[in-house]
């Protein structure tokens, strides 16, 4: 029987964005590269940036505050670490940053954040003194737990007077503004690492973490003795490395959409791993698909409907919503399209749809997962060992298929080996993983000296 255009078009997207085994060991076999570039100091698109901290005991106790800034979402918590092999327990608030507060200044930004810990204290009747560990879900150059610049915005984040300033004393500074000057930051970190560290307080076999949110990266403990870039006075044999996979940029399987996405985006020639696998490209990656194919013709009888016509418009969760719909018919997706004001849309064209948001997310999954089979074979090259990666993140907890999507890719790449890496949902780690930060900077735990 003869293709109709839409089953033609549908084929041909599929082929863009298919990425056979082949692909993936190719990508592998670069992201091993990377990693050996920028451990050597010599130019590459991973950064492996030093994060002056190891695995915790799993002793560290006392009470931290810890602020999480992982996305527009901000959380305050107040943790208590037991330090005895317990779980930690802790009482922690929500806040909400408009796109005001993240496309102004610095100035800005950080006095609505400073302004939300001084409500959190007061909210919760907390009049002491604390230290708080911070997390900063960006690019940050550390020379120690206690400091960090910004490299660079990541995820349409644009505040002006932040790149290249240490964001713990904005952040301090914004805090005595607003006479909060009982609370003191004193270590830095990334989401990932935070994740990692939760994660590895009660399970000391993580030896990775990896977010899969907003945007996408990855960490993994190190043996210092393989870090030839000089990292300044540390005194453990291991660090956590933030390697900013999101920026890698080497044998990916890009296709015309990819470059397109890349072109219109905020910061182009940037983070091209996290535009093919994160949630603040998904959405936008099945959207130009769908703008392209309609403009051929070959779907809604080339006349596009509005919820589709707006850059961004069209969020990953829209994808995930699409997804969960199982329908044969697509009862489900023509009732959200019909919600969104799409009108009436038939069946094939529902299905349709729904297979476009299959093929992008496949992807990133696949991508997603590659990238921890190169994270985990660069110290272990036969996967001899076990590895507890700790995840977090929308995509990687929302998506329908998504997690079954990267375990069948860990089979495609290591076979019988596979099991050998367990994924394991750490949720909100990054906020509890500051606070035990903040207890290893304050001595709680381990014994760490500062550079400065
Ligand atoms: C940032 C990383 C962060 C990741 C996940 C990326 O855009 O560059 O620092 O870990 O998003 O939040």
């Amino acid at each position: 029987m003869m293709k109709t255009k839409m089953e033609e078009a549908l084929s041909e997207i599929k082929r863009l964005f298919d990425v056979p085994v082949v692909r993936l060991r190719r990508l592998i076999a670069a992201f091993h590269d990377e990693m050996g570039r920028s451990l050597a100091g010599e130019p590459s698109s991973l950064q492996m940036l030093p994060t002056y901290t190891d695995n915790p005991t799993g002793h560290e106790r006392g009470s931290f505050l810890a602020l999480d800034l992982g996305g527009t979402n901000v959380r305050v918590l107040l943790v208590n670490l037991p330090g005895d092999g317990n779980a930690p327990t802790l009482i922690g608030d929500k806040f909400q940053l408009g796109r005001e507060h993240i496309t102004a200044n610095g100035d800005v930004l950080f006095g609505a954040i400073a302004r939300f810990v001084v409500g959190f204290l007061a909210d919760h009747g907390l009049d002491g003194r604390y230290r708080m560990g911070f997390t900063f879900s960006f690019p940050i150059r550390q020379r120690s737990l206690a400091r960090g610049e910004l490299i660079a915005w990541t995820k349409g984040w644009t505040a002006s007077g932040v790149v290249d300033q240490d964001v713990v004393e904005r952040l301090n500074r914004a805090l005595a503004k607003e006479s909060a000057a009982n609370v003191r930051v004193v270590s830095l970190n990334n989401d990932t690492t935070g994740t990692q560290t939760a994660r590895a307080y009660l399970d000391p076999a993580c030896d990775a973490a990896c977010i899969l949110g907003t945007g996408t990266n990855i960490c993994y403990r190190e043996m210092v003795a393989n870090i030839r870039k000089p990292i300044g006075p540390y005194d453990h044999e291991a660090m956590i490395l933030n390697m900013e996979s999101g920026n890698f940029n080497a044998a990916l399987p890009r296709n015309r959409y990819d470059k397109l996405l890349d072109d219109l985006s905020d910061n182009p020639g940037g983070q091209w791993e996290e535009k093919m696998v994160s949630g603040k490209y998904l959405g936008e990656l099945a959207r130009l698909v769908i703008v392209d194919i309609c403009a051929r013709g070959s779907l809604f009888g080339g006349r596009l409907p509005e919820l589709f016509a707006v850059r961004e418009g069209f969020g990953s969760e829209r994808v995930c919503r699409i997804k969960e719909d199982a329908d044969p018919d697509a009862a489900g997706v023509r009732a959200l399209l019909a919600d969104l004001g799409a009108g009436s849309v038939d069946v094939e064209e529902a299905r349709a749809v729904r297979e476009i948001a299959w093929i992008v997310s496949d992807r990133a999954a696949r991508i997603a997962a590659s990238a921890l089979v190169a994270t985990v074979t660069k110290n272990d090259p036969e996967s001899t060992r076990s590895h507890a990666i700790a995840v977090d993140g929308s995509i990687y907890e929302k998506h329908p298929g998504f997690k079954m999507r990267m375990e069948e890719t860990f089979g495609d790449l290591l076979g019988t080996r596979a099991g050998r890496i367990r994924l394991e949902l750490t949720h909100d780690g990054s906020g509890l993983g500051a606070a035990i930060i903040a207890a290893i900077a304050s001595g709680e735990g381990p014994v760490l000296r500062l550079p400065d």
